[in-house]
């Protein structure tokens, strides 16, 4: 059965050992209910890396809303099972109390990258990631962590972070894991009512034609006003945003030449979906 281990001082005193026995040890940070969108960053740590690690911790400090925190799902037990069947060689589970014990004083804020879209809708949101990543670094001492594109913003935040401040720790992006109508993995998509899931697929469908649209020289607005409307009709309740940005700044479009991302985020049945896409 693979180890799960609670402590910083345990997790230490192994990965010691491996980067003694000359590893390479990669990470993999989770929330846990692992999906296969957690899976493929596993898998893909497992082709780079000796020795991986797949950290589990709900991080009360990135949740602006006390009832998501609450009603988030936490699945160890299963979780473990796959973990250990993609061949993951340790969790690192800590209590709350492991990583933020009595005193902790200390914030992370990333600026530019963070402020916008999801920065602005969740106040507070990328300080407690970037918060918790940076400590995970840290705990773990890790050589490559992997992150999925699904959270676009989340992993730019963290590169903007991992350059900033120097850690010695290779950030790689993998690829967003969908359903077969389109739907991006998600923890969250389990909330969804069996009516509202069979409306989801059209977020990320709309955001597909707008992006061929916007590539074929139509007027951006017009093309993002579209994805807007197709989703309100398909039965979502509202868009909270849809943007096409620079796909590193996540500031407006200032060279076209540059690389470029629609993202958006939209509400179903209650829950809160987010999505992204090139352009
Ligand atoms: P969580 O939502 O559990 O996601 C963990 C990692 O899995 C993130 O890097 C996320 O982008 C990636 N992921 C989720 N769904 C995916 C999908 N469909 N395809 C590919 N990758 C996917 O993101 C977090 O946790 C937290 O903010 C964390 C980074 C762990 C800090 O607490």
């Amino acid at each position: 059965m693979i180890p799960i281990l609670r402590t910083v001082a345990d997790l230490r005193a192994q990965v010691r050992a491996w980067k003694a026995e000359g590893h390479v040890v990669g990470v993999v940070p989770t929330m846990g209910a692992l999906h296969e969108g957690h899976l493929s960053l596993a898998r893909a740590a497992k082709r780079d890396c000796g020795r991986v690690i797949t950290t589990i911790f709900v991080n009360p400090k990135q949740f602006n809303n006390p009832d998501d925190l609450a009603k988030y799902p936490r699945t160890e037990a299963a979780d473990a099972l796959l973990l250990s069947s993609v061949g993951v060689d340790l969790i690192f589970a800590p209590d709350v109390e492991e990583v933020y014990p009595d005193g902790f004083a200390t914030s992370i804020s990333v600026g530019g990258v963070a402020g916008a879209l999801e920065g602005e809708m969740r106040p507070g949101h990328f300080q407690g990631v970037a918060t918790v990543v940076a400590k995970l670094f840290g705990m773990t001492q890790a050589d490559r962590a992997y992150f999925g594109q699904k959270d676009w913003q989340q992993l730019q935040v963290v590169r903007q972070m991992v350059r900033d401040l120097n850690f010695a720790v290779e950030v790689i992006g993998c690829e967003t894991i969908r359903e077969a109508d389109g739907l991006a993995m998600s923890s969250r998509n389990a909330r969804l009512s069996a009516e509202a899931r069979g409306k989801a697929g059209a977020l990320h469908a709309a955001m597909t034609e707008a992006a061929q649209a916007i590539r074929a020289g139509m007027p951006e607005a017009d093309c993002l006003t579209r994805v807007g409307a197709a989703v309100v009709a398909a039965g979502f309740e509202k868009v909270e945003y849809i943007a096409l940005r620079d796909a590193e700044t996540l500031g407006p479009v200032a060279d076209p030449a540059r690389p470029m991302r629609m993202l958006a985020a939209a509400w179903l049945g209650g829950v809160r979906l987010i999505d992204n896409i090139a352009v």
